[in-house]
Parts: C-alpha cells; sequence; structure tokens
C-alpha cells in the first residue's frame, strides 16, 4: 500500500492488517503503552472543507505516534490562489513525510499522489470517505466480534458514504444492501461485481431487514448546501427511525459518520440510544487512521503491508 485514495484500493487482507494494528493501538493508548512509532515524521492535513473529527484525530493521532502534524487550510496556501496541485504535490513532498486531503474532486487526491512523493490520504472526497469506513468496519468489528456475513445496510444519499461503505462493507465478505432514492445512486454501481452479495432498493424497509448494521449520513453533503430545501424532499422517507430498526435484527447497530442532522436522517430517539457505539465510532477514527498511518509513513520494520 502506497496511498490510500479510496476504499477500492485495499484488498481484504490489507483492510484485517489495518484493523489489527488499530486494535493493538487502541490498546496500547488505553494501557499508557508508548507507541512512538513515526517519531520524527510530519504530515501536512489539508482542508478545502470544514472537519472536526478528521482534523483532531489526525492531529492527535500524529502527536501519539511521537510525529507531528500541520494543519494546511486551504484558504491560506496557494493553491487556494490557484497554484496546480502538480507544484503543490512536488513542494510538500520535499518537506512532508505524508499528506492528508479532504477537498472536493477525487481527482485532485490521485494527482496529489501522482506528482509528489510521498504517501497521500483521502481524507474525504465529493467520491469516498475511505478512513471513516475503516472507523465503521473497526468498530462492527468490536461490537459484533467479526464482519464476515453480517448484513450492513445504508440509507439515503447515495454519496461519498454510500461509496465507501458498499465497496468496503463488499470487500471483508459482508452482505450490503442500499435504499436511495432515484437521481441520489451510489456512484459505484457500476463497479460492483454482478455476483456480489448487493441490493440497492427505493425501499427503505426492504434493505433493513434482518439487517446487523444500519447505517445513514447526511442529506445533503458538504458543498450541496443549495440543494438542500430540494434533497428534503427526495429523500423524506429515507430515516432511520423506529420503524426501520424493528425491519432489522434486534441487536443491530446503528452508526453515524456524524455530524448528524437530527429530524432528517435520524430521529432523535433511534440517535440518542445508540449514541454508544456513534460515538465508538468517533473515537475509532483516531485508532483507525494511527494505523493507516503507520502502514503508509512508518519504517519497514514497524509495518504489516
Ligand atoms: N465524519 C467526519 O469525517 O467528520 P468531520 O467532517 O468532522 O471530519
Ligand atoms: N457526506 C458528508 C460526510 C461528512 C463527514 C459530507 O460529505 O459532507
Amino acid at each position: 500500500m502506497k496511498h490510500l485514495l479510496k476504499m477500492g484500493d485495499l484488498s481484504r487482507k490489507e483492510i484485517t492488517d489495518i484493523l489489527n494494528l488499530a486494535d493493538q493501538l487502541k490498546y496500547e493508548h488505553a494501557h499508557h503503552i508508548p507507541h512512538p512509532m513515526l517519531a520524527g515524521k510530519s504530515l501536512g492535513l489539508i482542508f478545502q472543507k470544514a472537519s472536526t473529527r478528521t482534523r483532531v484525530s489526525f492531529e492527535v493521532g500524529m502527536y501519539q505516534l511521537g510525529g507531528e502534524a500541520l494543519f494546511l487550510s486551504a484558504r491560506d496556501l496557494q493553491i487556494g490562489r490557484g497554484e496546480p496541485v502538480q507544484d503543490t504535490a512536488r513542494v510538500l513532498s520535499r518537506y512532508l513525510d505524508g499528506i492528508m486531503i479532504r477537498t472536493f474532486a477525487q481527482k485532485e487526491v490521485e494527482d496529489l499522489a501522482k506528482y509528489g512523493s510521498v504517501p497521500v490520504i483521502n481524507g474525504l472526497t465529493d467520491y469516498c470517505h475511505p478512513c471513516q469506513v475503516l472507523a465503521d468496519l473497526m468498530t462492527v468489528r468490536e461490537y459484533k466480534g467479526k464482519l464476515d456475513d453480517l448484513k450492513l445496510c445504508y440509507i439515503g444519499d447515495g454519496n461519498n458514504m454510500a461509496n465507501s461503505l458498499i465497496v468496503g462493507g463488499l470487500t471483508v465478505g459482508m452482505k450490503v444492501a442500499a435504499a436511495c432514492p432515484e437521481g441520489y445512486r451510489p456512484a459505484v454501481l457500476n463497479e460492483i461485481p454482478a455476483d456480489a452479495p448487493f441490493t440497492l432498493t427505493e425501499s427503505v424497509e426492504e434493505a433493513a431487514a434482518d439487517a446487523d448494521v444500519l447505517v445513514t449520513d447526511v442529506w445533503a453533503s458538504m458543498g450541496q448546501e443549495e440543494e438542500a430545501a430540494v434533497r428534503k424532499k427526495a429523500f423524506a422517507g429515507y430515516q432511520i427511525n423506529d420503524t426501520v430498526l424493528k425491519a432489522a435484527r434486534s441487536d443491530a447497530l446503528v452508526l453515524h459518520c456524524l455530524p448528524a442532522h437530527r429530524g432528517e436522517e435520524i430521529t432523535d430517539e433511534v440517535f440518542e440510544a445508540h449514541a454508544a457505539e456513534i460515538f465508538d465510532e468517533a473515537e475509532n477514527r483516531l485508532h483507525a487512521q494511527k494505523a493507516v498511518m503507520v502502514q503508509l509513513m512508518a519504517d519497514e520494520t514497524k509495518r504489516t503491508l
């Protein structure tokens, strides 16, 4: 693994190795066992969009690994004034040991990796959110003890989260069902093999039937704020609520990458009833990303990939 640009870059073994390392790092952190595996290394964090979890977990994660993180707002970088990504990539590669980027176009992330010479981590694009889905899979494995053969149900917008959950879930051996309205279907649909255990429906109850894990996300993602009213109409009914929960298994987990819009994609009652796993999921961003950073940036002896 040289970069983490999208979920589809990872094999099942690579995901398992990351999750195993993440579990180890989480255990060590809880037991105050230092793990300075990235001592002396620097990671740049380029943000073209807002963030709470991604920024803080990468900054704290690098600190805990003995390295440092630099928050680089696109508002302040020359890239925000039009300096080409090809040049930014080559310059930053001379200073940094890795770059995380959150932006709009997937191509910008791919170009950063193409023209730079250090590992690039996708911290969210319009197309995908692989760091979040690694944390989601880690959380499911913690609660269920396995991933294989579980049914994952995604309800709502066929957005970056939907794309990464579908690809990630199928890669690790889960059955995946998505309920998305027409016009808002996930872009990864044409990449899914015909024989994959995947179903797409407009029926929320059908997708949720016997699910082990229910996941949803906002109806209007960052950059789509002007479409919010139109989207609110299109997604009416695509909500995780008590009726949907009844269709799922009685021990189903409910996950949300956050931030959540209570009363839209999820009811306040369901959110609060499942706050334990939702905030474990948020915490696991830290551990899963530390594992990714070690796999990409540490010396050979400290990696498993
Ligand atoms: N889930 C997630 O990526 O959160 P932030 O937008 O706060 O980073
Ligand atoms: N789909 C959301 C995820 C936020 C973490 C967005 O892109 O805004």
